[in-house]
């Protein structure tokens, strides 16, 4: 049964050159016809969602008379009865009450905002369009118009960025007692600016700066009392991600919107990653898909494994019987551990998260 339901809203008001994500700048002369074009895709949706999430791009950046023309259009066709977290991404340069307010009367109850670093300088090397300012502000915003999940998103490992500054976000943030914290390593993906910064050498990275970031991050936010239960994400009690732990839980979902991913049992799909194609293909063949496969058992299983071995639940133990003598090479450095029917990493095991995980590729 599917529960899990994913929509990318693929539009940014300025570009960030570390950023990966499928997204554009906004050209306001095409927002209703993609929305038109999302809408169409949403009405062949057949099932209840209980996780809905709004993910981009920013979300945000929607004025607060478009939020509601897509707000108004997805109720009329999902029966969102059953949904019990749905989630916006917001960045701070695009909170105003007024959208707050819009976003909750619609059942929205839970806001993921882009906070990145709590200092000037930071932000201004990560390219951000706010300052740290409007970050407070906006955080002040949401909670006085009624929010009471939200989660802020903060990166370390930005170039530059000293274990003292990591540390000052880090307080400043719990200051504020949100109720979730995503702590991400910045990573250089392909085809971002940042990237190509790294190959002609005016970045370099540091494996053992970024191991000691994290270290300190997971006993800070440890000791104040977030509990850690994926490796880059930190909530206070019961206020854990319903959509990330489904995801984690190799759930299905439902993606909608361009370059979206759905998977379902063995299939999965991904939406073309080109909003003018997609609103094109929507409107042509009612339909969006660029690709899609049938994922075999080994694939289904390697994944699975992949993505709960960074969750403090754990890897359920019958999903590693294949990899006996690597377990106890683990379990003797003191990298893993067992818990009941499942495995997972300890302390020591997070801090080399991906070279465990290489191992049972
Ligand atoms: C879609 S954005 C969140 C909403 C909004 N677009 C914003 O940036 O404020 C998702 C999050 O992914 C993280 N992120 C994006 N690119 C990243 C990168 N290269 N390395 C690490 N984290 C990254 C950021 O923390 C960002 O807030
Ligand atoms: S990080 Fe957020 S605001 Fe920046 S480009 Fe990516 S999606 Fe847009």
């Amino acid at each position: 049964m599917v529960r899990n339901l994913y929509i990318h809203i693929p539009f940014c008001s300025k570009i960030c050159p570390y950023c990966s994500f499928y997204k554009e700048q906004i050209n306001r002369n095409r927002i209703y016809a993609f929305l038109d074009a999302l809408l169409m895709e949403a009405k062949k949706v057949c099932f209840q969602p209980e996780a809905v999430f709004f993910g981009g791009g920013t979300p945000t950046v929607l004025s607060c008379q478009q939020l509601d023309y897509l707000l108004r259009g997805l109720s009329t066709c999902l029966d969102l009865r059953r949904v019990k977290e749905w989630t916006v991404e917001m960045n701070p340069a695009t909170v105003s009450a007024e959208k707050g307010r819009l976003l909750l009367d619609w059942g929205v109850n839970r806001i993921s905002m882009g906070v990145q670093s709590w200092d000037p300088g930071l932000l201004a090397v990560l390219g951000r369009e706010h300052t740290t300012d409007q970050s407070k502000r906006s955080y002040d915003i949401l909670r006085e118009v009624g929010f009471s999940n939200i989660n802020l998103d903060l990166i370390f490992g930005i170039p530059g960025q000293g274990i003292e500054q990591w540390r000052d976000s880090l307080s400043k943030t719990v200051l504020l007692r949100p109720d979730h914290i995503s702590a991400y390593c910045l990573t250089y993906k392909e085809d971002t600016e940042y990237f190509f910064r790294l190959m002609r050498g005016v970045y370099s990275q540091d494996v053992d700066k970024e191991a000691e970031f994290f270290e300190v991050t997971m006993n800070y936010l440890e000791e104040v009392g977030y509990c850690q239960y994926e490796i880059s994400n930190y909530t206070s009690p019961g206020k854990e991600c319903l959509h990330n732990l489904g995801y984690w839980r190799g759930e299905d979902y439902i993606g909608l919107g361009p370059s979206a991913f759905s998977t379902v049992g063995t299939l999965r799909w991904n939406n073309v990653a080109d909003t003018v194609e997609y609103i094109k293909r929507m409107n042509t063949d009612g339909e969006a898909v660029h690709f899609r496969e049938r994922l075999s058992p080994a694939t289904l299983r390697t994944e699975r494994v992949l993505l709960s071995l960074r969750t403090r639940e754990g890897v359920p133990a019958h999903l590693l019987r294949e990899h006996e003598e690597r377990l106890q090479i683990f379990f003797e450095l003191g990298l893993i551990e067992a818990s009941g029917e499942t495995i997972r990493l300890t302390r020591q095991g997070c801090l080399v998260a991906d070279s465990v995980a290489e191992a049972f590729l």
